[in-house]
């Protein structure tokens, strides 16, 4: 015996006015919990520096990294994992950009989708250039953060988080 269920306008109404606001909500606490962490990540990248890998594993097409540190803040230690894109121009010259946007610190992406060759945040459609210099017009005022970054024994290490001073550009 077959049991039919059907929902009401009402219920169906309820549903859907749940999973919008449900969506909205995420929206809103995701970077609100990134402004909250981001002190930790700014403080946990300033200890010494973490290798991140051989050198000759980056070149002009951006490679996300992760790594972990360690933090110890008074009595409270933790591990923290955090993340860079990297790039090495022909010269050599090694660029490790922060993944966190600079308008309200949500996370962004490279190549992804139809923003080719650009870093994208998709919270509020944030763009940067591959150097991180952030697009005049979308909602970010500042281009990434970059890391430290030291090569040695062949191997690429990151250090402190510092601002980036290159301006906005048009996109
Ligand atoms: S958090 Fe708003 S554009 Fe990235």
């Amino acid at each position: 015996m077959s049991e039919k269920r059907e929902i009401s306008r009402r219920t169906f109404l309820n549903y859907a006015l749940m999973g919008t606001g449900g969506f909205l909500a995420a929206g809103m606490i995701t970077p609100m919990i990134r402004f909250a962490v981001d002190p930790l990540l700014k403080h946990s990248a300033g200890g010494d520096k973490v290798a991140v890998g051989s050198i000759d594993e980056f070149g002009a097409e951006p490679k996300r990294v992760e790594f972990k540190v360690h933090t110890k803040d008074g009595w409270y230690e933790s591990e923290s994992v955090l993340a860079a894109w990297v790039t090495k121009n022909d010269k050599g010259e090694v660029t490790a950009l922060s993944p966190v946007c600079k308008h309200l610190g949500c996370t962004v992406d490279w190549n992804k989708g139809e923003h080719e060759n650009e870093y994208f945040c998709p919270c509020h459609m944030g763009r940067y250039k591959i150097d991180g210099a952030h697009v005049l017009g979308t909602p970010p005022t500042k281009s990434l953060d970059l890391y430290e970054t030291e090569v040695k024994d062949g191997k690429l290490y990151l250090g402190k988080i510092k601002p980036n001073p290159l301006p906005g550009v048009t996109g």
